[in-house]
């Protein structure tokens, strides 16, 4: 009620609160390219396309006279209480949308009460950003270096600035091919944006035939030939149990087989994505893939889900569909872009009070109750 009641002053909300309209707004602010990074996806965008689809299809059948009076959001999640299912994905290069970056977006996070992950690819060393949390849920996503030394050093300081999960990123070895970028021949990390963290990094450094500063360029592309290993296979995971002593999620698993070998590599979770479409095209919608996951290691691992989440009843029917909570990606990406920290903290706001409701008129209590019951899927 908030909003309706600031409109009897006529005042009405900054943004959007139909979160789809927030690209379009970001593009016309800033310019297709940065815009066309976030935006972009891989090949001809079906991937993109196929997680909306895949989430459009599933639709909700709502349950009446069930006292929703009083709702609670929380669920636990690795372990830990969250106040909501809902947490921020990990997204690089957040500089290129506003100049607070990965700072704001952790503020508005912490604000609000939903876990930041930050990403390896983050245009703001990890220190600094856990400093912006206080003591904040932070979780940090590991793009998993050729260097062993990097990465050992990458957890490290990971666990040493309050990180308390590790979400490693399978599913980007290298990047995909993505036509927007392509055709306006523009990478951020080649401008040295979403190099912080490594070129902060002790061990990185010490790879370097000389300091960041006085050769930027050998130091970009040092970042690049280390940035990701394609040579990577499961047993390599060990190399992360050793070093990590939090709970491990494996980011980009869409594969029954892939999640049952995370469960039984001693993993403690999974986020079922396909990187918002940004790497493999023509692959599953992601919530498409949620249900065989759910099915395989739901009774053993923490399952989370993104890819595609826009909306309130987008969050209902992924935990439906089993996932335990969602991340977001693009969303928050465009509210910083437009507003910086007050922006995220509206996409935040936006996604759980609609949940809020679509649970409320739905039937449910909280995310507890929700079911495979609670959705049919139409033909495709
Ligand atoms: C990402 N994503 C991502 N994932 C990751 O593990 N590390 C990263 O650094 C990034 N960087 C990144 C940059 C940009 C601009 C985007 C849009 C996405 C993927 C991200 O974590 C998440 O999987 C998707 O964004 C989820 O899909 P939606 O919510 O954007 O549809």
């Amino acid at each position: 009620y908030e909003i309706y009641l600031n409109g009897m002053t006529g005042a009405v909300p900054r943004l959007p609160t139909d979160l789809t309209r927030l690209e379009e707004l970001t593009e016309r602010r800033l310019g297709p390219g940065p815009v066309g990074y976030v935006a972009g996806s891989a090949g001809d965008g079906s991937t993109a396309r196929a997680n909306r689809a895949a989430l459009g299809r599933r639709r909700i059948v709502p349950r009446m006279l069930r006292d929703v009076h009083e709702r609670d959001l929380s669920v636990e999640v690795l372990g830990r209480a969250l106040p909501a299912p809902l947490a921020l994905a990990p997204v690089g290069v957040l500089s290129i949308m506003h100049p607070d970056a990965e700072c704001a977006a952790a503020r508005a996070a912490a604000a609000q009460g939903v876990p930041f992950t930050l990403s390896s690819a983050s245009s703001t060393p990890m220190e600094q950003v856990a400093e912006a949390m206080g003591d904040a849920e932070r979780w940090f996503q590991l793009y998993w270096p050729k260097d062993p030394e990097v990465g050992r050093s990458f957890l490290t300081r990971a666990k040493a600035a309050g990180f308390t999960a590790l979400v490693v990123t399978l599913d980007t070895p290298m990047l995909a091919w993505r036509p927007r970028d392509l055709d306006q021949a523009y990478l951020p990390f080649l401008h040295g944006v979403g190099t912080a963290n490594y070129f902060s990094d002790p061990a990185f450094q010490a790879g370097l035939a000389k300091p960041v500063l006085e050769d930027p360029n050998a130091a970009v592309m040092h970042f690049v030939g280390m940035f990701s290993d394609p040579a990577k296979t499961w047993p390599d995971l060990a190399f992360l149990r050793e070093n990590w002593d939090g709970p491990i999620v494996l980011k980009g698993i869409l594969h029954p087989d892939d999640a049952r070998a995370a469960a039984d590599a001693g993993m403690d979770g999974v986020v079922v994505s396909n990187h918002g479409g940004r790497q493999v095209a023509g692959s599953v919608g992601a919530a498409d893939a949620l249900p065989r996951v759910v099915e395989a290691v739901g009774d053993r691992l923490t399952v989370l889900f993104d890819s595609g989440i826009r909306t309130g009843d987008d969050i209902f029917k992924a935990l439906a569909l089993g996932a335990k909570a969602v991340l977001v990606g693009r969303p928050y990406a465009y509210g910083l872009g437009l507003d910086g920290q007050a922006g995220v903290e509206h996409v935040i706001r936006c996604l759980l009070a609609e949940l809020d409701l679509t649970l409320a008129l739905s039937g449910h209590a909280g995310p507890t109750t929700i079911g495979p019951a609670d959705l049919v899927e139409e033909s495709a």
